[in-house]
């Protein structure tokens, strides 16, 4: 047992020596400076350090000290130790150290693998199609995505599931392509359909950019709406993909996804709510705002184009699924941010005039109080008794005096 609790208490201590000694992962951006700590080093030279890194840039290890020069306009040692890599690029990909020694003589060593990403622009639909036909292929769209790295992945959605190939009814094409001069990467994801009859007269696609780095945010396109006819025109009336509804998938949670992303949107701009509601067959979406349900179609997107201030508010969406009770997403806000125009204006106006009156009254008490404090020393030249007192206060203060106020002390009767 007394061994069994040495194995743990050795383990913990490797773990933790493991968690000390394990490399720091750092991730920046493409461009912008970056700035590693040397860890335990004095503040200030003279200082016993050494940089070493090993990167893109790099055949093996270089070795850089606050002494010598700076490598480049790539990195140098900055006077508090630190080393700065003033636009980090591609190449900047690598490992970087540094060994220290305190002035007491401990030495400590800082490891850093550090990796660049570039946040690529907001993924777009290109070419898409304006209606579908049931029982055939369709090409929807490509979604492009440009200037990312690393390169990531596109991802379609059709009524805010993800669609996956199967390589009947849903199939994708992709192509990565780098540019030869940056390094960045642009993706390519042509979504070909099949929709089959009994489904949704208007499917919703959207498509999804997922970094490739982790804890970075996806990026999503606008949606776009299409209309599903049937082979024979006003036949056999709308259809939709009917691979997707040969099995059950139940409702597991309902999410909404507002972009832009905090739901913060300038007058005028442009908000899509899309409620993800992933299960089969899919759940109908009603959507509620500041508590009350909105009169429209159920759809799982709402757009609100030129947002004014009447389309603030705290907005929902309810997934109603034939086999489970109506299910409530969590809320998300939407409001306006400063605008140039009108009222913004008018407001930035009126707090100006506000400031400056205010400011012109701090002004006018100002001067009214240093009259009369005028008026008052000059009757204490009067009264001496009250000199003292005058005196301690200033001292108080801690002010030098001045020479106004030397007059009046040397001036007494
Ligand atoms: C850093 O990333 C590597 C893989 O890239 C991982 O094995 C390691 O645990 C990470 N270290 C830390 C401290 O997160
Ligand atoms: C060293 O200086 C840089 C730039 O002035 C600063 O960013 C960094 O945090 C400093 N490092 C330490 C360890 O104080």
């Amino acid at each position: 047992m007394a061994a069994g609790a040495a194995v743990r208490a050795w383990m913990l201590v490797l773990c933790l020596w493991g968690a000390v000694t394990g490399d720091q992962n750092i991730t920046a951006r493409i461009g912008k400076p970056l700035v590693l700590n040397c860890k335990g080093a004095p503040k200030k030279p003279p200082q016993q350090l050494e940089w070493k890194l090993n990167t893109g840039r790099t055949e093996a290890w270089k070795v850089l000290s606050p002494q010598g020069d700076p490598w480049d306009s790539v990195a140098r040692v900055l006077p508090n130790g630190s080393l700065l890599l003033p636009a980090v690029g591609i190449q900047d990909e690598g490992t970087f150290r540094c060994r220290a020694t305190s002035r007491s003589g401990k030495e400590t060593k800082s490891n850093y693998r550090v990796r660049v990403y570039q946040i690529p622009g907001k993924p777009e639909i290109v070419d898409p199609a304006s209606e579908l036909m049931a029982g055939v292929p369709n090409k929807v769209g490509t979604c492009v995505s440009e200037g990312g790295y690393p390169a990531g992945t596109l991802s379609w959605h059709l009524d805010g599931k993800t669609l996956t190939p199967d390589g009947k009814g849903v199939s994708v094409k992709e192509e990565t392509k780098r540019h030869p001069e940056t390094g960045l990467f642009t993706l390519h994801s042509e979504l070909m359909v099949t929709p089959t009859r009994g489904g949704a007269l208007h499917p919703t696609f959207s498509c999804s950019f997922t970094p490739g780095l982790p804890r970075r945010r996806a990026l999503h396109t606008a949606p776009i709406q299409l209309r599903v006819w049937s082979e024979h025109r006003g036949g056999e009336g709308p259809s939709v993909g009917e691979h997707m509804s040969e099995y059950t998938v139940p409702l597991e949670e309902v999410q909404l996804v507002v972009e832009p992303e905090g739901g913060a949107v300038a007058l005028g701009g442009t908000v899509t709510l899309t409620c993800e509601a992933p299960a089969q067959p899919p759940p109908q979406i009603h959507w509620i705002k500041d508590g009350r349900p909105l009169p429209l179609p159920p759809g799982p997107v709402l757009l609100l184009p030129e947002v004014g201030p009447e389309d603030q508010g705290t907005y929902s969406c309810v997934a109603t699924h034939p086999s489970h009770g109506p299910q409530e997403s969590g809320a998300v806000s939407i409001s306006l941010i400063g605008s140039v125009e009108g009222p913004g204006l008018e407001t930035l106006a009126l707090s100006l005039g506000i400031l400056g009156g205010l400011g012109t009254v701090a002004l006018l008490i100002g001067v009214i109080m240093w009259h009369r404090r005028r008026q008052r020393r000059g009757q204490e030249r009067k009264v001496p008794e009250n000199q003292e007192e005058e005196e301690e206060e200033r001292a108080e203060l801690n002010q030098p005096e001045e020479p106004e106020a030397a007059e009046s002390s040397t001036g007494g009767p």
